[in-house]
């Protein structure tokens, strides 16, 4: 599904405005993200990281996180941010985080630089596994 011009710019000054709110003092990578609903509401979140490093938790995720907390099922779309020269596009944890909640969701990558990365789901997870696999697999 296509979303206005509008719409993309939204959703990408929250990702920009999120990472603010990044806590990654190990890494010292900042990410900041935010998705849009088919309700047409924006939900933003950074990423969270850890002393034990393995339990940070990415700006993606907790983007999702906070739509589905609040009601929201479908995401229509994602945009990234990392200030770095190059956009940078969700890792594969996240990427099938957001196939379970999304058909074919657009994904956004921003960064500080002129370049920016605009993809879908489908393009950078295809074949992902999701609940119909494991019904097939009850069948048989
Ligand atoms: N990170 C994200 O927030 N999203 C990604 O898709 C990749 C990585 C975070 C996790 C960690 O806090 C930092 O970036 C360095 O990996």
């Amino acid at each position: 599904m296509n979303i206005s011009t509008d719409q993309k710019r939204r959703l990408e000054e929250a990702a920009r405005l999120a990472h603010r709110h990044s806590y990654s003092p190990y890494s010292r990578f900042p990410v900041g993200a935010a998705v849009l609903t088919t309700s047409g509401a924006i939900f933003s979140g950074c990423n969270v990281e850890n002393a034990s490093l393995g339990l940070t938790q990415c700006a993606e995720r907790n983007a999702v996180a906070q739509a589905i907390s609040q009601g929201e099922r479908r995401i229509l779309a994602i945009a990234v941010y990392t200030p770095t020269a190059r956009p940078t596009p969700p890792c594969g944890a996240c990427r099938q985080v957001l196939a379970e909640f999304s058909c074919d969701a657009i994904v956004l990558c921003v960064c500080d630089g002129d370049d920016r990365l605009e993809t879908t789901l489908h393009d950078l997870l295809p074949d992902a596994f999701a609940a119909n696999h494991t019904a097939d697999g009850e069948e048989s």
